[in-house]
């Protein structure tokens, strides 16, 4: 596992997403990664890669934050065989209960259907929602983290997701 290249991308701008990558990325299992900002991405430079850590909150009542969606018909573009892709992302499960980290969910049937092998699903167990693109029966297809209401879960969560990959 130390020896794939691996990279984190997601938007700078995000806040809360710029926060949890952050996190992983102080992890000791993830010393070296590189970090891509999805602003000012050329979607190309995914390929230099064996692993991907994408990280994309939910918007817009289950949709991908814009910088993301601008980069979707590139990235069909490429082929992801042979390739890991995890995906972390926020969602507000008591806010968005049918759309509860949608963007994960997308994100994983786009990288999926392109050969890639998603890693680091997660158990739905200690969430509360009624439906979600990311649901895998009783998984979610990466983690998913409440900051608006389980804000003191996510250091636990994160260390036991990027352990887990
Ligand atoms: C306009 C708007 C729409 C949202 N839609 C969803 C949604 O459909 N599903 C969900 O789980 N969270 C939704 N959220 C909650 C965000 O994902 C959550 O606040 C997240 O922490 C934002 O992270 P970011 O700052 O990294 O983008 C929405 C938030 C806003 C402001």
């Amino acid at each position: 596992m130390s020896q794939m290249k691996t990279a984190i991308v997601y938007s700078h701008s995000a806040k809360k997403t710029a926060l949890v990558a952050n996190q992983i990325k102080a992890m000791a299992s993830m010393k070296g990664i590189e970090d891509l900002n999805v602003d000012e991405l050329s979607v190309e430079k995914l390929m230099d890669y064996d692993r991907l850590i994408i990280g994309v909150s939910t918007w817009f009542d289950g949709e991908l934050p814009r910088n993301w969606d601008e980069l979707v018909p590139a990235i069909e573009d490429l082929n992801f065989k042979n390739k890991k892709v995890a995906i972390f992302g926020n969602g507000n499960q008591v806010g968005y209960p049918e759309n509860f980290g949608d963007a994960v969910g997308i994100m994983a049937d786009l990288f999926e259907s392109l050969g890639a092998e998603i890693i680091g699903k997660t158990s739905i167990e200690g969430y509360t929602f009624e439906a979600s693109r990311a649901l895998r029966g009783k998984f979610l297809a990466g983690l998913v983290l409440d900051f608006e209401n389980q804000h003191q879960l996510n250091e636990e969560r994160i260390k036991k997701w990027v352990n887990g990959l």
